[in-house]
């Protein structure tokens, strides 16, 4: 565990600080850097389902990871794991997407209602791909349907958003999902089933994907196509109490055509059609291939334990395009969808690395997080909090026992990995005012391979609730530490925190036998004087909290 001491002194006046904007780094102050938040430049409300998650019948992520089983000796509240159901309580997790993922085009919500000991065994999309051990999970048992789910997120605290088939059930089947879930009992014959399970009330499922990929697994659809598919499929659903939110498959990282060619097909039909849609998805996961040491894909993804400084600045780098495709595809969506009505949802994002890492070797894409996931994480976050008029939800991939997991878990083991940390780090920021932030800090330089490359130095993301405010940061240097000074513009601070998730080692990742390894430190900021300094270890993701005055 690292015990650097990482708040170098404190002091901060409790009145606005206007600093000149000829900042030099090399201040009296010691500062290499500048953090100013700008308060009276509000960037829009905070969703807080940008701060989602996503659970897909996966490997380990449902069977072991979620679901135990009410006979197991694992603790559990009606077969889910109570120890999950805590910690995504204390994070306030908002949101959770079921069944996929890919899986959600070969699922049949029909299979996974009624009396547990009565539901098929089907083959699960998954099965196979696992190309490091044996297949498990390779059936779909069935014991995680519409009633479990819902469940869970009910004791989570957190909106169920569920994806519905296109490539391989009728548009029917959707209908009567949302029948199912959405009616009240005594009105239809789903929504008497559902009572009869136990559930008298409407789960009200507000949050509904039509189809999942629907460029790939989700039906090798033309963009065109889908929006045919799109329109048929949204034409009509059950009305209910609950106002149905649709979000419309999108595009894969750059697919700029996708956006624009779905888009242009729905409007077809006229701009009245893009009222159906809440929300456009957008995948994009980071994989390590710059370096492109290999033509097999597996191998040329990278470890998620074993990489050197490159490895680890070419990573942050694929992620850090984030922020552009934001920016891209919503420039791409107001060409048709000029009041900008849809909004993005990022509802699968991570690194994505090589097999190799799984605390559980038969998990196929399961791998274990370390530092560097914490910092892309909390970049990431970073760059949904600076978009809040854009982003309407974000869902990590995945919660547990999947590439960017949370949480590890294996029969009575359990983990919570750096990027579980860094969600608590960030909750806060949920449904908070977002405030421009400029940070200014020396570059990093590193060798690409002979070639010179650059990343930036210091970046992070300010909300404000009433008198608190949350300023969250990454320094993505493997080494060197910066010394910010903090401004605030239009506001004094009376006290403070800071938490801080960081390691000597770049690789330092959390176990089940060594679950401690990567934890939160915190701090009180000393308040005095009319500068507030931050010392920001290296390759270090903080979280400082602000009582204003
Ligand atoms: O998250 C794993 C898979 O990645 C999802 O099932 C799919 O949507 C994406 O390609």
């Amino acid at each position: 565990m690292n015990r650097r001491t990482f708040l170098q002194s404190s002091a901060i006046g409790a009145t606005s600080l206007l600093l000149s904007r000829n900042f030099s780094f090399a201040a009296a102050n010691g500062a290499d850097s500048r953090i100013e938040v700008l308060l009276d430049e509000p960037l829009g409300t905070i969703s807080p389902n940008i701060y989602g998650h996503f659970a897909e019948n996966l490997g380990g992520v449902l069977y072991d990871g979620v679901w135990v089983g009410p006979k197991s000796k694992v603790p559990n509240v009606q077969g889910l794991r109570k120890e999950l159901i805590d910690h995504m309580r204390k994070i306030k997790a908002p949101v959770v997407r079921f069944p996929g993922g890919c899986f959600a085009d070969s699922y049949d919500w029909r299979d996974g209602v009624g009396p547990a000991d009565k539901r098929p065994t089907r083959t699960n999309f998954w099965a196979g791909v696992a190309k490091n051990g044996p297949a498990v999970h390779k059936y779909d048992p069935n014991q995680v349907g519409t009633n479990e789910f819902v469940e869970f997120c009910k004791l989570v605290g957190a909106e169920p958003y569920l994806a519905a088939n296109v490539r391989s059930l009728p548009a029917q089947a959707f209908v009567q999902w949302v029948d199912y879930c959405n009616s009240p009992a005594g009105t239809t014959t789903l929504a008497d089933m559902r009572a009869a399970s136990g559930f008298a009330d409407p789960f009200a499922v507000k949050y509904w994907g039509v189809g999942n990929e629907s460029w790939g697994c989700g039906g090798s659809f033309t963009a065109a196509e889908y929006a045919t598919e799109f329109r048929r499929y949204s034409e009509w659903l059950p009305p209910t109490a609950t106002p149905l939110s649709l979000i419309a498959s999108g595009p894969n990282t750059d697919e700029w055509d996708w956006t624009r060619g779905f888009l242009e097909e729905i409007v077809r039909k006229g701009h009245g059609q893009l009222d159906r849609i809440y929300g456009m998805a957008l995948h994009h996961y980071a994989w390590n291939l710059a370096r492109g040491r290999t033509n097999d894909w597996d191998a040329a993804k990278g470890d998620a334990l074993q990489f050197d400084s490159t490895d680890w600045y070419e990573l942050l780098r694929e992620g850090d395009r984030m922020e552009g495709l934001i920016d891209g595809h919503w420039q791409v969506m107001g060409e048709i969808d000029q009041q900008h009505r849809i909004k993005l949802i990022v509802d699968e994002w991570g690194p994505w690395y090589k097999p190799g890492s799984e605390a559980t070797p038969e998990d196929i894409l399961e791998q274990t997080p370390s530092l560097r996931d914490a910092i892309f994480s909390g970049m990431t976050l970073d760059i949904f909090n600076r978009n809040p008029e854009k982003v309407a939800m974000a869902n990590c991939a995945q919660l547990i026992n999947c590439l960017n997991s949370l949480y590890l878990a294996h029969g009575d083991r359990f983990v919570i990995t750096p990027v579980g940390h860094v969600f608590d780090l960030y909750s806060s920021h949920q449904g908070g005012e977002a405030l421009r932030t400029l940070f200014t800090a020396p570059p990093v330089h590193y060798d690409r391979d002979g070639k010179p490359a650059t990343f930036w130095g210091l970046r992070g993301s300010a909300s404000r609730k009433g008198k608190t405010l949350t300023l969250t940061m990454t320094n993505p240097h493997v080494s060197q530490a910066r010394t910010a000074e903090i401004v605030l513009h239009g506001a004094g601070v009376k006290s403070g925190t800071v938490t801080s998730l960081t390691h000597t080692d770049i690789h330092a990742h959390n176990t089940f036998s060594q679950r401690d390894v990567v934890i939160p430190q915190s701090a009180d900021l000393k308040v005095s004087g009319n500068n507030l300094m931050l010392d920001v270890p290296a390759a270090s993701v903080l979280a400082v909290k602000l009582e204003l005055a």
